[in-house]
């Protein structure tokens, strides 16, 4: 949509969309929103806090975000939000906005956090570390502070802010503020937003979602596109709502993974894929891509186009085996449990970056059995690598 500015004719895009997780997180987000990000007036982060593990490359150099919005500070525009559906570690993400400051005093300045948000205080990391056996949580604290928020006794960043005593959480935020953040919430920013350009930046993915992932092996936030309107964006909704997904799959934690590989095969993928988690270092579980998931994910989580990353991944394979079925249609998270996939194979490509004809009967499939088009995909590192399909 364009819009006419007063007094001149300024012609520009004022069109927000979102970017999800469609599998069990790790799909690459982080590198999207940040080849898309210099587009946007904004970045903003809904869900989740620092068990989320952005990697990006910029110049060639890797960095992974925990609580950072994946916006590229190179560019002029965008301004970093993270939103009141959030759990936020202060510590943490004092060490990431310290981080931001070394790379250039002025970038602080543009972090805005919503005092709104709850804190994950020191007890709840400790607290995951004790609970975590049977889920395999990344002990950042994450379920143990939405438990406290939903039972009432959690805290707020706000009450951070004014608490009467000093403590830790006020000498972070005072740090913050001195380096430049604002802490802002949508009631005093909606005006500056309303007619801007907002990317969304989802965490984990829509199989790791607290109502519509394989439960209990989820994570405790709202990762469809139902968190962004928890934040309080109703005058912001999404045009588009990007699902990301890796031409294959992988996962960390337990809980069901229908077409996961055993032994040499998971272990080849994975270390071509480089696939141990960002926060945990973890290695990750490997499987091939599972459309029936992906298309489970579309429909909960308001997908309306998808991206596909990590092709480079799987250049030189012959063919590339593809579930396009479980032995019964999932329904519900729980048809997850006994899933019995299908497998069919397409003919595989040489070198995606080059040459991306190859991948057209994987793409076509992927399109005609979840109903959404594939828009973006991505064979590389680097943001040049992320083309338009
Ligand atoms: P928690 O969010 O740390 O409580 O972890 C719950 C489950 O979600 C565990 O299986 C984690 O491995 C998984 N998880 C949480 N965040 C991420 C993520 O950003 N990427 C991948 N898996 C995640
Ligand atoms: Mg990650």
């Amino acid at each position: 949509m364009d819009i006419v500015s007063a007094g001149f004719l300024r012609l520009r895009t004022v069109m927000n969309i979102a970017v999800l997780g469609a599998a069990w997180g790790d799909e690459g987000k982080g590198h999207i929103v940040h080849s898309l990000s210099s587009n946007y007036d904004w970045v903003v982060r809904f869900n989740g806090g620092a068990n989320a593990g952005h990697t990006i490359y910029r110049d060639g150099t890797k960095y992974v975000h925990n609580l950072m919005p994946s916006f590229d500070w190179r560019s002029g525009t965008p301004k970093a939000f993270l939103g009141s559906g959030m759990v936020i570690d202060l510590e943490q993400l004092h060490k990431e906005v310290t981080a931001l400051w070394g790379v250039n005093s002025l970038l602080p300045s543009r972090v805005y956090v919503d005092p709104d948000a709850f804190v994950v205080l020191p007890e709840h990391k400790e607290l995951d570390k004790q609970l975590n056996g049977h889920i395999g949580s990344t002990n950042r604290g994450i379920g143990p502070a939405y438990t406290s928020k939903i039972s009432r006794t959690g805290l707020r960043i706000r009450e951070r802010m004014y608490d009467a005593d000093t403590n830790r959480d006020q000498h972070f935020i005072k740090e913050m503020q001195r380096m430049g953040v604002h802490f802002k919430g949508l009631m005093e920013l909606r005006r500056e937003m309303e007619d801007t350009s907002i990317l969304f930046e989802g965490a984990q993915g829509i199989m790791l979602d607290i109502n519509h992932g394989i439960y209990p092996y989820v994570s405790c936030s709202e990762s469809t596109v139902a968190g962004i309107y928890s934040c309080g964006f109703h005058f912001a909704r999404p045009e588009k709502v990007y699902g990301v997904a890796k031409c294959y799959t992988t996962k960390v934690g337990e809980g069901p993974f229908p077409t996961e590989l055993q032994g040499d095969d998971a272990q080849n993928l994975r270390v071509r894929g480089n696939e141990y988690g960002a926060t945990t270092g973890r290695p990750r579980r490997i499987g091939w891509v599972d459309v029936p998931a992906l298309d489970y994910a579309c429909q909960k989580g308001g997908i309306t186009n998808l991206i596909l990353t990590k092709f480079d991944i799987l250049n030189g394979m012959d063919r590339v085996p593809m579930c396009v079925a479980y032995e019964k249609s999932p329904v519900s998270s729980f048809d997850f449990y006994d899933a019995k996939p299908q497998y069919i194979t397409v003919p595989g490509w040489q070198d995606a970056a080059k040459d991306d004809s190859q991948l057209g009967t994987f793409i076509q499939k992927v399109e005609r059995l979840t109903s959404c088009a594939v828009s973006y995909i991505s064979c590389g590192t680097d943001a040049k690598d992320v083309r338009p399909w």
